[in-house]
C-alpha cells in the first residue's frame, strides 16, 4: 500500500481506502491515511519496524506526502521502535504494473536512482529538523530497492552503477522473491511448490545477481518480501500444508546459499499467510498451514542469537525432496529431510494402500559420530499435502481454536522416536510423502 497511499494531515480516521476491482479485488487502490495512522505503531511493544514511503506518487501530491508522514514516522518509531526506512515498494514494476502503470516508458535506472538521492536527501533535511537523534544515531539507512525480482524493467546491477548507494545510506539490498503467481497457468502445488527444482531456479537468479554485485558491495543480499505465489497466494495451494513443506525447502535453502534475510510476507486476508489476526468475510481467524513450516525452520537453525549455526544444502539430485546439515561452531548437529511427494489425503494416492514413505539414510561425520549417544527425531506432518488443518509440529498444535495459537501437545500423534547410529556412523529414517523431518544428533 506504500506507493498507493497519499497523506492527509486533517483526515481523523487512520486509513481510508477504496477498492477498483479492475485493478485488484484483494485491496484498496486509492488510499489516504491521516496522522492517527502512525498510533499503530505503539501496538506491540518491544517490536522494531521499517516505515515504508511512497515514492510512486510523483509530483506535489507525492512530495505532500513524504514531508508530512516522514516527521509523523520518525517519532511514532522513536524509543528504539526503529528498524530501518523504506521508499518506494518494487519500483522496477513502475512501468509495467498490472494495477496501472505510474512511470513513462523511458523512466530508467538513471532517472530512477536521481529519484531516489532527491527523496532520501529530503527526508534525511525533514528528519534531521523533526527526529535529529535518527541522524546522529546512525539510524538513517534503508533496505533498498526493493526491487519486485530479478529481469522487471529495471536491473540491479546497473541500478547500483547509477548510484543508488551514493549517500552510503543502505544497510541491506533487498529483493523480492515469489515462485510464481496466484492465477498464472499452470501453477500446481506439486509442479510448481512442492519442487526442489523450481525453488533452486527460483533463488539462482538472486545469487547469480548478489555475486555479480559482491565485485561492487559487501553489503548483504536480502530477500525483503518473498512468499509462495504473488498476488497474496492462491487458494487450495498457498494455505495447504504442501506450502509449508515448500516454504521450509525454500527457507533451508536460501539459508544455505547465503541469502542473508528471508521475509515471509503477509497480511491481513492473505492467502499465504502464516495466521489471520482477525475474522473477516473473507478468511476465518486462525493459525494457518505456513505457520508450521516456520515452527520448523526456527526449530532448525535454533537461537542464531547464542549460537554460530551455518547451514549446508545436501542435494539429494531429486526434485521431490532435500535435505539440510545444520552446523554449530562447525559441529553437526541437526538434518532436516523434506519429503516433496505429493499425498493428498482427500484421494489417497493412486495406489491404494497405505501412505508411501521414503528412507533416508545419512553418514555422520568421521570425527563425531563416535560421541553420538543416539538421534532423536522431530516430524512436521499433517493428513496430507492438500490439508488446511490438523497439522502438527514434533506433536505440537499451534491452532487457534485449542489454546488461542499457544503450543499444545496432542495425544494422537507419534514423536520421541529415537533412530540408532549404525556401528559405521549410519542413521536411516522414514519420511512419509508430504512430510518432514529434523534428526537432532544427541551427544
Ligand atoms: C472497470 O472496467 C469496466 C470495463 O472496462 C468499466 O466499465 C468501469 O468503469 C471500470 N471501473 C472503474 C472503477 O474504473
Ligand atoms: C520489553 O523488553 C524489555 C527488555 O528486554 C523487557 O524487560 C520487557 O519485559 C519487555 N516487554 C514486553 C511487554 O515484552
Ligand atoms: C508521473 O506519473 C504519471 C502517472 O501517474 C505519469 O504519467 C508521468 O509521466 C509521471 N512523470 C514522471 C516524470 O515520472
Ligand atoms: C537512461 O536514459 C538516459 C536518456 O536516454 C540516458 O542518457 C541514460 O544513459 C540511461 N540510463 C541507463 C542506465 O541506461
Ligand atoms: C529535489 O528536486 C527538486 C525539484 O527538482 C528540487 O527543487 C529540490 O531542491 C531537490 N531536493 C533535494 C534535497 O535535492
Ligand atoms: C519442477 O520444476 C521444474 C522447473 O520449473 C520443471 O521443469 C518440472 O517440470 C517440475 N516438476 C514437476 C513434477 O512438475
Ligand atoms: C546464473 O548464472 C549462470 C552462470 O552465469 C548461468 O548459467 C545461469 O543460467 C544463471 N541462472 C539464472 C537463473 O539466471
Ligand atoms: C471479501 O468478502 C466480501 C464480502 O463478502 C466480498 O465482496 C469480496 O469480494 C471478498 N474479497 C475477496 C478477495 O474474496
Ligand atoms: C563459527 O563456526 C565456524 C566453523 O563452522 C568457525 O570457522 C568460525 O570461526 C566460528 N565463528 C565464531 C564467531 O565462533
Ligand atoms: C486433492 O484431491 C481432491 C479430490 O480429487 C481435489 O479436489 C484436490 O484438488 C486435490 N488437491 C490437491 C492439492 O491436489
Ligand atoms: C486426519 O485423519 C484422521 C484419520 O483418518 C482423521 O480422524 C482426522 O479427522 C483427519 N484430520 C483432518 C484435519 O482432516
Ligand atoms: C488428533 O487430535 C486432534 C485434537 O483432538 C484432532 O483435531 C485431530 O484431527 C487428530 N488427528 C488425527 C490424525 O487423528
Amino acid at each position: 500500500m506504500r506507493d498507493y497511499a497519499t497523506f492527509d494531515a486533517s483526515q481523523k480516521i487512520a486509513l481510508i481506502g477504496s477498492f477498483n476491482f479492475n485493478r485488484s479485488k484483494d485491496y484498496p487502490t486509492t488510499i489516504s491515511i491521516g496522522p492517527s495512522y502512525f498510533d499503530s505503531y505503539s501496538t506491540w511493544p518491544n517490536v522494531t519496524f521499517l516505515h515504508g514511503f511512497n515514492l510512486g506518487k510523483n509530483g506535489t501530491i507525492g512530495h505532500d506526502t513524504l514531508v508530512g508522514t516522514v516527521p509523523l514516522a520518525c517519532k511514532a518509531l522513536s524509543n528504539s521502535k526503529l528498524a530501518y526506512w523504506q521508499l518506494g515498494n518494487e519500483p522496477d514494476l513502475y512501468k509495467t504494473s498490472s494495477q496501472g502503470p505510474v512511470r513513462p516508458s523511458w523512466w530508467n535506472e538513471t532517472d530512477y536512482v536521481e529519484e531516489w538521492l532527491n527523496k532520501t536527501r529530503t527526508m534525511k533535511q525533514v528528519i534531521q529538523q523533526n527526529c535529529p537523534e535518527v541522524i546522529t544515531q546512525n539510524k538513517f539507512q534503508f533496505y533498498a530497492p526493493s526491487f519486485g525480482g530479478t529481469g522487471n524493467s529495471l536491473n540491479l546491477i546497473r541500478t547500483w552503477a547509477a548510484g543508488l548507494d551514493t549517500d552510503r545510506d543502505i544497510a541491506f539490498i533487498d529483493s523480492h522473491n515469489y515462485i510464481g503467481g496466484a492465477t498464472q497457468p499452470g501453477v500446481t502445488l506439486q509442479g510448481t511448490l512442492m519442487n526442489h527444482t523450481s525453488t533452486v531456479l527460483s533463488v539462482a537468479k538472486h545469487l547469480n545477481e548478489s555475486n555479480l554485485l559482491a565485485a561492487k558491495t559487501d553489503l548483504p543480499y536480502i530477500l525483503g518480501e518473498t512468499n509462495s505465489l504473488y498476488n497474496e497466494g492462491a487458494p487450495g495451494l498457498s494455505n495447504s500444508f504442501g506450502a509449508a513443506l515448500w516454504g521450509v525447502d525454500f527457507n533451508l535453502y536460501c539459508a544455505a546459499t547465503g541469502i542473508r534475510r528471508v521475509h515471509m510476507h503477509q497480511g491481513t486476508n492473505y492467502r499465504y499467510a502464516s495466521w489471520q489476526p482477525v475474522q473477516t468475510a473473507n478468511e476465518t481467524l486462525g493459525t494457518k498451514a505456513p505457520y508450521y513450516g516456520n515452527i520448523m525452520v526456527a526449530t532448525f537453525l535454533g537461537d542464531l542469537t547464542s549460537n554460530n549455526v551455518s547451514v549446508s544444502d545436501i542435494e539429494l539430485g531429486s526434485t521431490y525432496q532435500n535435505a539440510y546439515a545444520a552446523y554449530v561452531n562447525g559441529l553437526l548437529q541437526r538434518i532436516a529431510i523434506i519429503q516433496m511427494r505429493a499425498f493428498n489425503s482427500t484421494t489417497g494416492t493412486t495406489t491404494s494402500g497405505p501412505r508411501p514413505s521414503e528412507t533416508f539414510s545419512f553418514r555422520l561425520p568421521s570425527n563425531q559420530n563416535a560421541n553420538v549417544k543416539g538421534v532423536s527425531v522431530q516430524r512436521l506432518m499433517a493428513n496430507g499435502s492438500d490439508a488446511i488443518t490438523g497439522i502438527t509440529f514434533d506433536g505440537y498444535s499451534y491452532n487457534w481454536e485449542l489454546e488461542q495459537g499457544k503450543p499444545v501437545l496432542l495425544q494422537n500423534v507419534t514423536r520421541n522416536e529415537v533412530v540408532q547410529v549404525t556401528q559405521n556412523g549410519e542413521v536411516s529414517v522414514d519420511v512419509p510423502w508430504s512430510s518432514a523431518a529434523i534428526l537432532n544428533l544427541e551427544w
